[in-house]
Formats: structure tokens, C-alpha cells, sequence
């Protein structure tokens, strides 16, 4: 049987579970939280929480079946709570989400064949097959799709599955060819090395697209990595170099004749618990360094570790996109790149789009949730 007793003192319910499992609810907390704070349909909070005594007190709790009702004394309100959910909303462990997929770090020992591929009739008619192909790009970081039709919107159908493309300065769809007067080393013919596309931005964008509509050039091959990797293998190697990395940031910065976009960021972000949350490296875009004198000499020798790993071979993964293919990344993780092309021998033409990481996620969680229900 489940135990609901009030602690008076602390001004907290506890709840001991019929398994032994216990949690406290402080009263505020349960009064914040009282099914009646919601709208009904927006599902939003409505409930003020100045209307709510800071230090309010129970009057009386009972438990009926599945439910404990706790009446309030200061109005008389009374609250009633699902067991059930109390047990899930526990205060102290963070709700599980269903978009939480651990990362699983890869390195150059790795062919195409190995990436996970969607194939795009299915990822369009399938919400389970979406979903499957959403969670295998989240866990690798980088996907390929294949079987696309032989149409510029093809590319772009399947990422609208997901959700709405963001738009940068170089638009929402960005066409990745040798071009008269290019304000982007991309549309040249000339080699990309490893980089992560607008750490200048605000916000870089979180997954990158990239259809091949064409790639019958010499060259032009793809080559990809996985920067967390890379990191991870650095915090071991070189950690002064990894807490230069993570700890100072630099200047980045884009600039053309309308624009003139810059932002201060860390090469390598963590999060509270110190895992790698993201990457930001882009040698083209990285602006004048800034920092004190006495520390450059430092920064530029973890800089440059950096860099050699990125032209390490054990990292990267190199294949031709083909006509009909999509490679799918996540561009705050997976560092891309190309080899120069000779325009003079056919055509390469890739189409790029982004959807940012909250849109991929929000997919996850929904696909997850009309999965269970
Ligand atoms: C880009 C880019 C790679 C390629 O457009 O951001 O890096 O293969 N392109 O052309
Ligand atoms: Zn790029």
C-alpha cells in the first residue's frame, strides 16, 4: 500500500511507494504543480504563482485508489495528484526524455556503408522508419539518405519531416556549386578542409543537409569526422590543450557587403556535468585572436592540436556523395569537408539546408510519444 503522511515541519508531503521507493513534494511545489494550474488545451501553465501563499500549509491529505487529494488550508483549494505521477515528477532526477540519445563516438575506421541510411520513400511514408532514422542520426551524429527522387525538392521533403529549415544569410537553401563571384570558400571548386559550417552565428545550425544533385567532377569527394571524438581523445592526450579548448573563446566572424555577422565562442563546450556538447571549428571563419598576449602562445598550441587532428586520418571518413544521396550531420558536432574539383570535368552541384537541433528533437519526442500511446 502506498504511505502519504505530511512532513509539517518542512511543509512536504512524502510518499512511500508499496516497492519502498520514497520522495518528498514540498507544498509549494505540489500547489505550482496542481493539475488545475494548466489550460486544458494549451496545456500551458495558467496558475499565478503570487497567488499561491509562499509558506501555505496542508489541511488535510487522502489517498483514494490511484490518487492522493491534498486540501489547502490557506484557501481551501484542494489539489488531487495521480500516484502515478508523483512517482514520475519525483523532485531531485531530471524527467526522462525520449530525445536524450547518447552519443556513440565514431573515428576513421568507419566506411559509408557502416552510417546509418534511411531511404527516403520510407522516411516519408513510415513515421516509425523517421522515427528509427531520427534516433540512429542523434546517437552517430551523421546519417546518409538514399533513393532520392532526381529533384531539387527531394532533399528538402524529407528534412521538412522533421521540421521547419532554418534560414541563415546565405538563405534557407543554400546551392553548393562553382560559382562567377562567391562569397563563401563553398562555392569554389577549391578543397573545404574539416570545419563546422557558421560558428559566427548566435546560434550555429544544429543538422545540416546536403542532397548531391550532380558530382561527375574529378574530385570533390566528402570527408567527415566526429568532433566529439576528437575531443574526447584530446581531454586524455592533452588536457591542457582541452582546458584551453573549452575554457577560452575566440572571435568568429563573417563578413560581406551586407552582412557582418560575428560571435565569441569556445572551440569545445560542456555541459554542467562536463560532457562535450558541442564544437565549433572553422578555421576560415575564425577571427583575429584577442586574448592576452601571454596567453596565446598556449592557445596556439592547443589550437593547433586541435588541427592536426583534423587532418589525422584516424578520424575521418571520405566517400563520394552520390547523385540521389543526402548526407545528413549534426553541424554542431560532426566536422565536414571536401576535396577540391575540377569544374572543367563535369558537374557538382549539392543543395544545403539546415534544421536546428530543437526541431530534431521536438520530432523524437513526438514520434516517441504517438509510438507509446
Ligand atoms: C558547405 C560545405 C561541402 C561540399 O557548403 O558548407 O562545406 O562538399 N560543402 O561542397
Ligand atoms: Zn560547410
Amino acid at each position: 500500500m502506498t504511505v502519504v503522511d505530511q512532513l509539517r515541519a518542512q511543509r512536504m508531503l512524502r510518499v512511500i511507494w508499496p516497492d519502498g521507493t520514497q520522495a518528498n513534494f514540498p507544498f509549494i511545489w505540489l500547489r505550482d504543480n496542481c493539475p488545475s494550474a494548466w489550460h486544458p488545451e494549451t496545456q500551458e501553465r495558467m496558475q499565478d504563482l503570487l497567488a499561491i501563499p509562499a509558506d501555505l500549509s496542508a489541511h488535510d491529505v487522502s489517498v483514494e485508489g490511484d490518487c492522493v487529494t491534498v486540501a489547502w488550508e490557506d484557501d481551501g483549494h484542494r489539489s488531487r495528484f495521480s500516484l502515478d505521477w508523483l512517482a514520475q515528477h519525483a523532485p531531485g532526477r531530471p524527467l526522462p526524455d525520449p530525445a536524450e540519445i547518447a552519443a556513440k563516438p565514431w573515428r576513421g575506421d568507419i566506411a559509408r556503408q557502416d552510417l546509418p541510411t534511411g531511404d527516403a520513400a520510407s522516411l516519408l511514408a513510415d513515421d516509425g522508419a523517421l522515427a528509427h532514422w531520427l534516433a540512429e542520426t542523434r546517437a552517430w551524429g551523421i546519417s546518409l539518405v538514399d533513393g532520392l527522387a532526381d529533384d531539387p525538392q527531394a532533399g528538402m521533403a524529407v528534412a521538412r519531416r522533421i521540421g521547419f529549415l532554418r534560414e541563415t544569410n546565405f538563405g534557407t537553401v543554400f546551392e553548393v556549386k562553382s560559382k562567377p563571384n562567391p562569397n563563401n570558400l563553398a562555392y569554389t571548386a577549391v578543397a573545404l578542409p574539416l570545419h563546422t559550417d557558421l560558428p559566427n552565428q548566435e546560434l550555429p545550425p544544429g543538422y545540416q543537409f546536403l542532397h548531391c544533385l550532380a558530382n561527375e567532377a574529378v574530385g570533390g569527394g566528402s570527408v567527415f569526422a566526429d568532433g566529439y571524438a576528437i575531443a574526447e581523445d584530446l581531454r586524455r592526450n592533452a588536457p591542457d590543450a582541452f582546458d584551453l579548448l573549452s575554457t577560452i573563446p575566440i572571435p568568429f566572424r563573417f563578413h560581406d557587403g551586407d552582412v557582418d555577422i560575428r560571435r565569441r565562442h569556445e572551440v569545445i563546450t560542456l555541459d554542467d556535468g562536463g560532457a562535450v556538447t558541442e564544437i565549433c571549428w572553422n578555421a576560415h571563419l575564425a577571427d583575429v585572436f584577442d586574448m592576452p598576449a601571454e596567453t596565446l602562445a598556449a592557445y596556439y598550441r592547443a589550437y593547433r592540436a586541435f588541427m592536426a587532428a583534423t587532418r589525422d586520418p584516424a578520424y575521418a571518413v571520405e566517400f563520394a556523395l552520390r547523385p540521389g544521396e543526402m548526407v545528413v550531420f549534426d553541424n554542431r558536432r560532426v566536422l565536414h569537408g571536401r576535396a577540391a574539383f575540377d569544374p572543367a570535368t563535369g558537374h557538382r552541384h549539392l543543395q544545403g539546408f539546415y534544421v536546428d537541433r530543437g526541431e530534431f528533437d521536438s520530432r523524437l519526442r513526438v514520434l516517441a510519444q504517438t509510438a507509446g500511446s
